[in-house]
C-alpha cells in the first residue's frame, strides 16, 4: 500500500510545518481532486498527469470550496463565480478571485 502524505508549510519557520498522511494513493486517480485536512488547513489535493499537487481549497473571492468546482487539465474552476486557478502553482488565471492560492508541499511513497 502506498500512501500520499501531504505536508504543508504555513509561514516561514520550520516549527510551523505540519505533515500528515491524507489518503492512499489508489484513492486519487489521474484527473481527480479531493479535499483533505492537514492540521487545521483545508487543502485541495489534485492528481494531473500522474503528478500530485496541493493548494488551498478555499477560493480567494468569497471562499467557496474548490473541491466542489470543476477540474480541467491543470485548472480548477470555482463553483460559485467561476474564478480559475492553476492547480500546480496556485496562480489566479481568471477573475473574480482576488489573489493566488497558497501551495503546499506534498510527499508521496514514503
Ligand atoms: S467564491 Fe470563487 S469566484 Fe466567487
Amino acid at each position: 500500500m502506498s500512501e500520499v502524505q501531504s505536508g504543508l508549510v504555513d509561514g516561514l519557520h520550520p516549527e510551523e510545518e505540519v505533515t500528515d498522511v491524507v489518503c492512499d494513493e489508489a484513492e486519487l486517480k489521474d484527473g481527480e481532486m479531493m479535499e483533505v485536512e492537514v492540521g487545521e488547513h483545508n487543502v485541495l489535493l489534485v492528481r494531473c498527469d500522474g503528478v500530485y499537487s496541493a493548494i488551498s481549497n478555499q477560493c480567494t473571492h468569497y471562499g467557496a470550496p474548490l473541491s466542489k468546482g470543476v477540474l480541467s487539465g491543470h485548472r480548477v474552476r470555482c463553483p460559485w463565480h467561476g474564478s480559475c486557478f492553476n492547480v500546480k502553482t496556485g496562480d489566479l488565471e481568471e477573475y473574480p478571485g482576488i489573489d493566488c492560492l497558497p501551495c503546499h508541499k506534498w510527499i508521496a511513497d514514503f
